[in-house]
């Protein structure tokens, strides 16, 4: 295997030579993470400052073992990291990594993550879950083996299910149904939320969400795990359907795991589409957020601003309703071109609603104005443009 090395963070990694980034290499590596592991040495860092005691980290998906190496490095307080990979070829590349990072706390493994997360019970603070598309079949042994109050850090990347682009997969790997829609994107997450949700609650476990976005090809969640019969039922209650009216945008939720859902759009008589089931409890932490910015002012990332533009957008719509509208998508229907969203938005916020941006969507705004008066809103904007003459 011929390879060369990259630096990223604080260690430097040898990592296969490859012209395009593929699965089928003979060890993974996709330099367009970078800024994936940069949040995940950021909000890893945050945790270990909110808990103030050392903790032990599993990357359960190493590839060349750079989390594991930035983890142990960049993290303060990281009493240990176990890196498993399938692949004997990145178990030999990750073991050399740490040698030439003089890395002593980090421990490989030739592992299934099922397995290693098994003979592990109990002894990891945060477990990283970072497959090749759908992390569906790690959750059940995430959820029981991790500590609890440990941190979940999981990506997926089969998001043509989780956004409804092919609905079978999406019921198959997280028996719930997606919905190609706007905020599809959104939907997505709160999909992959419910069903870890839903996975940890046979271990009597629940999660608080500290953050969760969705980036390029993949969405990651970070959540806390705690532990509770009474607590976890009433967790669940933030499981529920969202019904999408596709002829004037109207969506109202229902919570609830078999509850009686709508099928007709009370605005306009059109037949409403489901997803579901979903999380529609909160999916970001804003004092967690807030905590993680004042940090990463003092890290040394490459991806610094990208993070920093992504927290804030986080920031901002954490505390907003559930689900977007998409101005464009909107003007589409009433027929006319977009008025500028920041217009628009002002507006929104003079009349005292909740108005913010969406990190899923650069034409979204996250409002708790009906949709019949935001229609209204951006048409008078629009004739205001116009001139009163017109
Ligand atoms: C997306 S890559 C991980 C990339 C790495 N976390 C990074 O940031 O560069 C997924 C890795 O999981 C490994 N893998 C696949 N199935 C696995 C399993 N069941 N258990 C453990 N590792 C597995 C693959 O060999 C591959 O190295
Ligand atoms: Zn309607």
């Amino acid at each position: 295997m011929d390879t060369h090395i990259i630096e990223e963070g604080l260690v430097k990694i040898e990592v296969p030579d490859f012209e395009k980034v593929s699965a089928k290499a003979p060890v993974f590596y996709n330099p367009v993470m970078e800024m994936n592991r940069d949040i995940s040495v950021a909000v890893i860092n945050q945790y270990r400052k909110k808990v103030d005691h050392d903790i032990s980290i599993c990357d359960a998906f190493g590839g060349t073992g750079i989390r594991g190496a930035r983890y142990s490095k960049e993290i303060h307080g990281v009493e240990k990291v176990v890196v498993g990979d399938v692949n004997p070829l990145a178990v030999e590349i990750s073991k050399k990594n740490m040698q030439l990072n003089n890395i002593s706390n980090v421990e490989v493994q030739k592992n299934d993550a099922n397995i290693l997360l098994q003979s592990n019970k109990g002894l990891f603070d945060v477990v990283d879950i970072d497959p090749f598309g759908t992390p569906a079949m790690f959750t059940q042994s995430t959820a029981a083996n991790i500590r609890p109050g440990g941190l979940i850090c999981i990506s997926a990347t089969d998001t043509s299910a989780l956004c409804g682009t092919y609905h079978d997969p999406c019921l198959r790997k997280y028996g719930a149904k997606p919905l190609k829609t706007e905020y599809c994107h959104e939907n997505g997450i709160r999909i992959l939320i419910a069903f870890i949700s839903r996975n940890l609650a046979v271990n009597q476990k629940y999660l608080h969400v500290l953050f969760s976005h969705s980036t390029e090809h993949y969405m990651r969640v970070y959540a806390i795990v705690k532990r509770g019969g009474k607590k976890t039922n009433k967790a669940l209650d933030n499981i529920g359907f969202i019904a999408h009216c596709p002829n004037c945008l109207h969506r109202e939720t229902t919570y609830g795991f078999a509850p009686k859902i709508p099928h007709t759009c009370p605005e306009c008589g059109g037949e409403y589409d489901v997803a579901g089931p979903l999380w529609l409890g909160k999916i970001w932490d804003k004092e967690f957020i807030y905590n993680t910015m004042e940090l990463v002012k003092n890290l040394n990332l490459n991806k610094k601003d990208d993070l920093m533009s992504l927290f804030e957008k986080c920031y901002m719509e954490a505390d907003g309703p559930v689900t977007f509208y998409d101005i464009h998508k909107i003007c589409k229907k009433l027929k006319i071109s977009s008025p500028k969203i920041n217009d628009v938005m002002d507006e929104i916020r003079n009349r005292g609603y909740f108005i913010s941006r969406t990190h899923f969507k650069l034409t979204g705004m996250r409002t708790d104005m009906p949709l019949d008066e935001l229609k209204q809103l951006i048409l008078d904007i629009k004739e205001d443009k116009l001139g009163p003459e017109k």
